[in-house]
């Protein structure tokens, strides 16, 4: 049994101790809150049996293996530095970190401490639907890629207090915590063009701004060799458009990119096919149990080939997101944060 501590007490971390709970790997241990009052609250009901305030001795003291990181996104990269430092395994909640200089200097820390693990919690490429779509359209790609169409769009019902100037606004909507839409969605857009079609050669990002600074919803454009791929989302929208990547005269269409639990292949016919593989009710389910099989085996070789593979993808979208940026111009003050 794996034991895992936590740092964020908000609904994901809910769900990701429910995911937990179902694969039978893991039990809470160690909670970390910025006020005791909220760690025991919080933990408590989860048969935590300690209660930190001090993210040092969280880490120092604490009795975990695995720390789960959902804080805001700015917070990550210092979080993940501590946790490397103290040789945990971690999962960090995306977007891990903000732009590849703080990703390049994570990398360097790892190497120097060969205990420590880190996975970034991209749960919908760890599905058995979502492995299959994949293969389907490795399959269809051999005769012809024309590219496709993501969308992932959402509203957020924090946004209701940005329309209302209901301040302190949410962190999600704010600069300082590195928040948007790009950040928040996007990343599930932008790790689906990448485990689809690879690293684009070139990006453009076309956002729509809030008034609080972040992009609140976005177009982005990936160009690659022969095609090119669009990423609609946001979080001041509500879309209904499923994603659908092209062959030539064959699609394949999912129901959601990051929540998927159909996907249907039309073939040169146009004949329907659904895909056949389970979905797990809490979709948190099926990272959590890859993540366990690498961390109670790290040195395995299949194990090590999957966490690399998982890195290699991570270190790719955190580069396609911050090139995005940079075409928007949208900067954050965690851009200046590293070392
Ligand atoms: N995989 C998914 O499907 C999914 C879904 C939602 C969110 N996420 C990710 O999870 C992370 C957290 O998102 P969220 O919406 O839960 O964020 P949030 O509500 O803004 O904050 C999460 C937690 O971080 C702590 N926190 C809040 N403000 C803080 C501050 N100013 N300084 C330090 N800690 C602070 C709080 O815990 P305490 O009060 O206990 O300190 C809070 O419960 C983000 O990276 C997000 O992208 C992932």
């Amino acid at each position: 049994m794996l034991k895992l501590g936590i740092i964020g007490t908000h609904i994901i971390t809910d769900q990701m101790l429910d995911a937990a709970k179902t694969t039978g790997k893991y039990q809470l241990t160690a909670v970390y809150s910025r006020t005791m009052a909220r760690a025991k609250e919080y933990g408590r009901p989860y048969g935590a049996t300690e209660y930190y305030d001090d993210l040092h001795k969280f880490f120092e003291d604490g009795d975990f293996d695995v720390v789960y990181i959902a804080s805001p996104n700015s917070i990550h990269y210092q979080q993940v530095r501590l946790a490397i430092e103290n040789d945990k395994f971690i999962i960090v909640e995306k977007p891990a970190f903000v732009n590849p200089s703080q990703f390049e200097a994570i990398e360097s820390l790892l190497a120097a401490h060969p205990k420590a693990r880190l996975v970034e919690a991209a749960r919908h490429i760890h599905t058995p639907l979502y492995k299959q779509a994949l293969a389907k359209f490795n399959e269809m790609k051999k005769n012809h890629c024309q590219g496709g169409t993501i969308t992932v769009m959402k509203y957020s019902s924090r946004y209701d207090k940005v329309l209302a100037d209901d301040k302190p606004y949410p962190n999600i909507f704010t600069l300082k915590f590195a928040g948007g839409a790009l950040m928040d969605l996007g990343v599930y857009a932008v790790y689906g063009a990448v485990t689809l079609f690879g690293q684009p050669a070139s990006v453009l990002y076309f956002p729509t701004l809030a008034k609080t600074g972040v992009d609140a919803k976005g177009v982005a454009l990936l160009n690659y060799k022969d095609f090119s791929v669009t990423l609609n989302f946001g979080k001041t929208a509500n879309s209904h458009l499923d994603s659908e990547v092209y062959g030539l005269k064959d699609t394949l269409v999912f129901d959601s990119i990051f929540d998927t639990k159909k996907v249907t292949y039309y073939d040169a016919n146009k004949q329907a096919h659904v895909l056949d593989a389970p979905v797990a009710k809490n979709s948190m389910t099926d990272e959590m149990n890859d993540f366990a099989d690498l961390f109670n085996n790290p040195e395995d070789e299949e194990e090590v080939k999957k966490y690399q593979h998982w890195l290699d993808l991570a270190r790719t979208v955190n580069s396609v997101m911050y090139s995005l940026r940079q075409s928007a111009d949208l900067k954050f003050p965690a851009d200046k944060d590293e070392e």
